[in-house]
């Protein structure tokens, strides 16, 4: 009798003939995936996890939400972990924890939420009361005592709300906290709290077509011991865009990339301050494409020059 992952696997294989090519099917699902530790704590995390914003928020609120069933299954039956959601993602957070409990993979899960209750604007005050209540319904969400990592979105009050976090830390009921940012006239904030503030995590932007992160940020995560989850690997739509219908180069397999999807994430899970990418699909054949960058070699200097220098000989999308 095949098991539960068997079948998963079978049904996948017939299902995904079309959309990924059997031996890149197979190699994706024959390797671990590679894992690094979170600094503050030394916990191995697999380096590919899985975002939920664009596409996945998208069908979160459509009335189908089967896709996202089987998204979130693979995630964790080809070794993945780390699940990126926000309140902010529209349904993503309460379908997604709905999902998990249905299939009883809510434990499995490195459940990455966050707060962003006020302060959005400058100077505004964030209400405690209100980013509290936001918390607790992320509780009910996810389903869980201890909920793995809570940021405070898009820096928003950052004392009032890392200060709530923190004591959630305090209490046993988060694991680890952080902030996260993806606009660039705030990295000069995002450096000023990793700077001063105790923090687990950042999460932040990172694409091969978007590399600032690379002057400051990653080392300094690296250097005050903070973990990072990469946003937007893909930029959304811009890096297929950009590359089209082309073909992906040979050399790429000098690093086990079969995909452009694995070209891209595997430039960014190669820098040594990423602790995990988390691309965004609605779909499971293009997770276990993504899950397939966390697997075999990944590219070193100066195979990453050449990547960049191909990326950027494309004209922008
Ligand atoms: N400030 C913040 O805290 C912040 C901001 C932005 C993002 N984030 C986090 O980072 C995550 C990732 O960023 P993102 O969702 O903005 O963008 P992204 O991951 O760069 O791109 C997602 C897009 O790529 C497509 N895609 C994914 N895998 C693919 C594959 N293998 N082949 C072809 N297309 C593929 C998806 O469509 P399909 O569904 O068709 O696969 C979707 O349209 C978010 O979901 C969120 O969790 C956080």
């Amino acid at each position: 009798m095949p098991s539960r992952r068997d079948c998963l696997k079978l049904t996948l294989g017939a299902g995904l003939s079309l959309a990924l090519p059997s031996a890149a099917l197979l190699a994706a699902t024959r390797q671990p995936l590679l894992t690094r530790a979170i600094p503050s704590s030394g916990q191995q995390l697999p380096l590919i996890g899985l975002g939920s914003s664009a596409t996945f928020s998208q069908v979160a609120r459509s009335e189908d939400i089967s896709a996202l069933r089987e998204v979130l299954r693979t995630l964790i039956d080809q070794g993945g972990k780390v699940f990126d959601t926000a309140p902010s993602y529209g349904a993503s957070e309460e379908v997604a924890g709905r999902i998990a409990t249905e299939l009883g993979i809510t434990d499995e899960i490195f459940w990455a939420t966050k707060v962003n209750v006020a302060g959005r604007e400058p100077n505004a005050q964030a209400d405690p009361a209100a980013a509290r209540a936001q918390i607790e319904t992320s509780f009910e969400r996810i389903g869980k005592p201890v909920v793995d990592l809570i940021q405070v979105h898009n820096l928003g009050d950052v004392p009032t709300q890392l200060g709530i976090l923190r004591g959630l830390k305090e209490a046993g009921r988060v694991r680890y906290v952080g902030v996260t940012s993806t606009s660039k006239p705030a990295y000069p904030r995002l450096i000023e709290v990793m700077q001063n503030e105790p923090i687990d995590f950042i999460g932040v932007d990172y694409a091969i077509d978007n590399r600032d992160v690379e002057e400051t940020i990653l080392p300094l995560a690296a250097e005050r011991g903070i973990g990072v989850l990469v946003y937007v690997p893909f930029g959304r739509t811009r890096l297929w865009n950009r590359v089209g219908d082309r073909a992906l180069p040979e050399w790429a397999a000098e690093f086990d990339a079969t995909t452009w999807g694995q070209f891209f994430l595997k430039y960014v899970a190669a820098h040594p301050a990423v602790t995990c990418v988390t691309p965004a699909t609605s779909r499971a054949s293009n997770l276990i494409d993504n899950l397939g960058a966390g697997r075999g070699r990944l590219p070193d200097a100066a195979q990453r020059q050449r990547m960049i220098e191909l990326v950027e000989s494309l004209p922008a999308a």
